[in-house]
């Protein structure tokens, strides 16, 4: 199908209303698309980004009257959406949601539905444009594109895009099964692998700070940075989620896609052109240049780890294993910390640091760019003055700080570390899954993974999922709570570096207010 590249910059531009389309969600009504999609539509309804001409048809394996499927949409704005419900706006919003009962191994319910959607495109005069959006178990991924193109939806007469969550398969093999199943009947072009991170304001923010600013790029590389360090921590469990993610663990579940999205994003060259093939391009270099571990070297990289039992926010909560469907003899690690390597001119020698984890003491996603050292000549003789950092602030706060060192006013002579600060208000921004659906929908697919994107993170990630499963990378507990297992700092201190405090964390060590060395003395 031909198709147009959009300029990925007017992104940044004033938000275009979307193309008139149909918008087929499979999984309508799960946990994703009660507290996610529906809000996001409905947001995009409300600033006016849909068009006159667009239906949902939802569908799911239970049985719903249309007016029962309205109201269990309304009653999940009422507790997910971002801004309060406007009752005109629900009304009208209410006029275009439609829903068709599906069993995704019947052929018959897809002749259903195909009637169910033809049957709204010619009421409403719609254009055969339709987005297939999969908010499913993966493992259905597959079935439901063949049922799709068996009962002819896929055969529109305008455009299609299919639009799938993660996982994307659980290794690079089933990855590859999966992708050639949905290329026999979407073409690469048509498929939007969903990483939500890349809907995240300040993660999308990188390119414009690094790529509009002239004071960020000439000092964007081993000759001025030390390390960069990337967390991604939260405080919840593993909720009632233990059948996928006691398969998945944290190295499937965060590390082989949000984690290394951001590393992607953080190293990658300026591309040479903002379009979306350009910035995907140079996104992928990243990858191929990331060292891959063989099986020896990931015990001394990678550090895993599980939650025990502990406290959050004063109260007393269970260990991993103790937690609803998980086995008590699980080994499936809930933390992940990692030393990265990208081994090309830019950044050959900069240790990538990357940690992520549940049942942490805080809910923060976080980026240090750490600058090198100065000289020990003129404040610096002790060794202790602080070194510059970059902070991207993604959550909970939105922003960027950069930390450097002033003299106190007075007369004492003390240097002392002080944070210069932007900051957005977070509930300004528009959730990522409203960014990504509007992208989706009208078919910028800057933010969305490539299949190449997918299957090198994969190759990336495969031995050390072999490591873990071969237990060669011991499994260190930490108390629910904390910052993870000791040996998250000791990878750090290994190479003279420490994690630097996150936003709201007191610092490990205190901040110090070093004497300076007059150049005269
Ligand atoms: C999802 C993972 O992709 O990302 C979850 O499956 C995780 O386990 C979530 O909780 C974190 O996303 P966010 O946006 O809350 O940082």
């Amino acid at each position: 199908m031909p198709r147009t590249e959009l300029s990925h910059a007017t992104m940044f531009g004033t938000a275009h209303a979307l193309p008139p389309h149909t918008f087929i969600m499979f999984g309508a009504t799960g946990d994703l698309a009660r507290r996610k999609l529906f809000p996001a539509l409905f947001a995009l309804y409300q600033n006016g980004q849909l068009p006159a001409q667009f239906a949902v048809m939802g569908t799911a394996r239970t049985p719903y009257t249309l007016p029962a499927f309205r109201a269990d949409v309304r009653a999940a704005l009422e507790s997910f959406a971002r801004c309060p419900v406007d009752a005109d706006a629900w009304a009208d919003f209410a006029e275009h949601l439609f829903y068709c009962p599906v069993d995704v191994r019947s052929p018959e319910d897809f002749s259903r539905l195909r009637e169910a959607v033809t049957d709204i495109e010619r009421r409403f005069d719609l254009p055969e444009q339709r987005v297939f959006y999969l908010a499913m178990a993966p493992e259905l991924f597959a079935d439901v594109v063949i049922q799709l193109q068996g009962c002819g939806l896929t055969a529109a007469r305008g455009w299609r895009r299919l639009i799938i969550e993660k996982p994307f398969g659980r290794d690079l093999a089933s990855a590859e099964r999966l992708n050639d199943q949905l290329q026999q009947v979407f073409e690469e072009a048509e498929i939007y692998r969903i990483d939500h991170y890349l809907g995240k304001e300040m993660v999308q923010n990188i390119e414009v700070l690094r790529f509009a600013n002239s004071i960020f790029e000439p000092v964007w590389d081993n000759r001025s940075i030390q390390n960069v360090q990337i967390t991604s921590s939260e405080t919840v469990g593993v909720e009632e989620r233990a059948g996928y993610y006691d398969q998945a663990g944290a190295l499937r579940d965060m590390v082989q896609n949000h984690m290394l999205q951001m590393v992607m994003m953080v190293a990658m060259e300026p591309p040479s052109r903002l379009k979306t093939e350009a910035i995907r391009d140079e996104k992928v270099k990243v990858l191929r240049s990331l060292r891959r571990l063989s099986g020896a070297e990931v015990a001394s990289h990678v550090v895993r780890g599980q939650y025990a039992s502990g406290q959050i926010a004063g109260q007393a909560v269970p260990g991993y294993c103790s937690e609803p469907g998980v086995p008590a003899d699980s080994r499936t690690e809930t933390f992940v910390a990692a030393r990265l390597w990208i081994d090309n001119f830019r950044w050959a020698g900069v240790p990538f640091y990357i940690r992520t984890g549940k049942r942490m003491a805080a809910k923060v996603t976080e980026i240090v760019i750490q600058f090198k050292e100065l000289p020990r000549m003129y404040f610096n003789q002790t060794g202790q003055l602080l070194p510059n950092r970059l902070v991207i602030h993604v959550h909970p706060e939105e922003g960027i700080s950069i930390q450097v060192n002033a003299k106190r006013p007075g007369t004492d002579g003390a240097v002392v570390p002080v944070a210069m600060e932007f900051g957005q208000a977070p509930d300004n921004s528009p959730e990522a899954y409203e960014r990504l659906l509007y992208d989706g929908i009208r078919g910028d697919s800057t933010f969305f993974t490539r299949w190449d994107e997918v299957s090198l993170a994969w190759k990336f990630v495969d031995p050390i999922a072999e490591s873990f499963r071969m237990n060669r990378v011991p499994l260190a507990l930490y108390p629910a709570g904390s910052w993870g297992p000791a040996a998250s700092d000791q990878l750090l201190a290994a190479d003279d570096a420490r994690w630097w405090p996150l936003t709201g964390q007191a610092p490990a060590i205190p901040e110090q207010v070093h004497q300076a060395g007059h150049p005269l003395d």
